[in-house]
């Protein structure tokens, strides 16, 4: 497989010397892009000697005459690791700038970019950097954020880059899962639903729909057309996903049903309401001095109803629950009639519900049961992707 690491010109340009090597010793073919602000920190020669290959600054450079190098690479490659990644260079490939041979490679390129940002605490929370980052990850990059310390300008916050084995396994987890889904369709449930008790009020939850993005993004990654039906919630779904809005529980199984038709997988992210309202008032429900009770009528189960209608798909669950026990996803698993259902312990801090951290357990139909460590959302959707994958 092909990399194209790009170095741009951060103090942390030295590590990348590093980080070729790795990604050489892991089985990758290695190019490398530097910025002109890169060379300040390293050299094009100290590149060229440790991959073997070229190593490119200028738009115009041209190893092969007559061969325009911007467009190979940016074919040739399969994975774009840019790492240190500086603001200016964030910036500018957010907004579609294409002013060096890195910039310009990653306009042409259609391939997943990982990207390690390196720089100052204040540059990197500063609102433009942060947009520009947000906006990358809408398009699907793989952001592998920094870590607080003391940085080079003597301050302390975060901006340091990761750790190379970091980069190198978001690389790795990339590539094995990568094309795995070409040509499949994968439908995602995702965020809450809202039962209207009248027309101002309802009943929900709190699930943010973080994990359902970050479904959509790792199904994309590798390869799938994804369609994701998603209760009311703020994140932003992939560019490149169809995204069915609904409200209620009711409406969200008609829109998986209709969407599942065609489905190879479905996953359940969602966290449905159990029960609604038996009657939407019309208007506004009065206050008085009586105690009002509310009757409930239970909802559908959305995905054991699609597991039932379209037999030929794998259709996957989550159980959020609150301990390490399996005895509960295992009974959801079959009274569902699922490939496999995702247990994650929400008592866990920093996992689960609004975090953009979780570990799951996969309790499969055929009695295993595997678990993800702890990661970020989109490396536990990876992984939970290139499970049902093997399934
Ligand atoms: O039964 P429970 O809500 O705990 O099951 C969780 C799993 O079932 C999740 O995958 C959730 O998306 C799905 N579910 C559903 N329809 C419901 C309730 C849950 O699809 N009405």
């Amino acid at each position: 497989m092909n990399v194209v690491l790009g170095v741009c010109g951060s103090i942390a340009a030295y590590r990348a010397a590093d980080l070729a090597r790795n990604l050489m010793r892991s089985g990758f073919t290695v190019r490398v892009c530097l910025t002109d602000a890169a060379q300040k920190f390293v050299t094009p020669a100290l590149f060229e000697v440790l991959t073997g290959n070229p190593c490119l600054i200028d738009t115009f450079d041209e190893p092969e005459m007559g061969r325009m190098a911007h467009i190979d690479w940016a074919r040739q490659a399969d994975i774009i690791v840019i790492a240190p990644a500086t603001a200016n260079t964030i910036n500018k490939i957010a907004t579609g700038i294409g002013d060096d041979m890195l910039t310009t490679i990653v306009l042409a390129t259609t391939s997943p970019i990982v990207i390690a940002p390196a720089m100052n605490p204040q540059m990197y929370v500063n609102d433009a950097t942060q947009a520009a980052l947000r906006k990358l990850e809408a398009h699907a990059a793989i952001i592998v954020e920094p870590q607080e310390g003391d940085v080079a300008c003597g301050e302390h916050g975060q901006g340091k880059l990761a750790s190379n084995q970091e980069i190198l396994n978001a690389v790795m987890t990339l590539a094995a899962t990568r094309k795995s889904l070409i040509g499949k369709h994968v439908v995602i449930t995702s965020g809450p639903t809202q039962e209207a008790i009248d027309d101002v009020r309802y009943l929900s939850n709190h699930s943010s729909g973080k994990m359902g993005v970050a479904l959509a993004r790792a199904a994309q990654l590798m390869g799938a057309r994804v369609t994701v039906v998603s209760g009311p919630v703020k994140v932003q779904y992939p560019l490149n996903a169809q995204v069915v809005r609904v409200q209620s529980a009711l409406e969200m199984l008609d829109a998986t049903l209709a969407a599942g038709a065609d489905a190879d997988i479905v996953i359940g992210a969602a966290a449905v309401a159990d029960y609604r309202p038996a009657i939407r008032t019309a208007g506004k429900v009065r206050r008085s001095d009586a105690s009002l009770s509310l009757e409930l009528v239970p909802n559908p189960d959305i995905i054991a109803t699609v597991a039932k209608t379209y037999p030929g798909a794998s259709v996957v669950g989550f159980a959020a629950e609150p301990s390490s026990e399996l005895d509960v996803a295992r009974e959801k698993l079959e009274r569902k009639n699922l490939a496999a259902i995702a247990s994650n312990d929400v008592s866990q801090p920093g996992i689960g519900f609004d975090s953009d951290q979780n570990e799951l357990v996969l309790v499969t139909r055929a009695g295993q049961t595997l678990e993800s460590g702890r990661l970020s959302k989109l490396g536990c959707a990876l992984w939970l992707l290139d499970q049902v994958v093997r399934l």
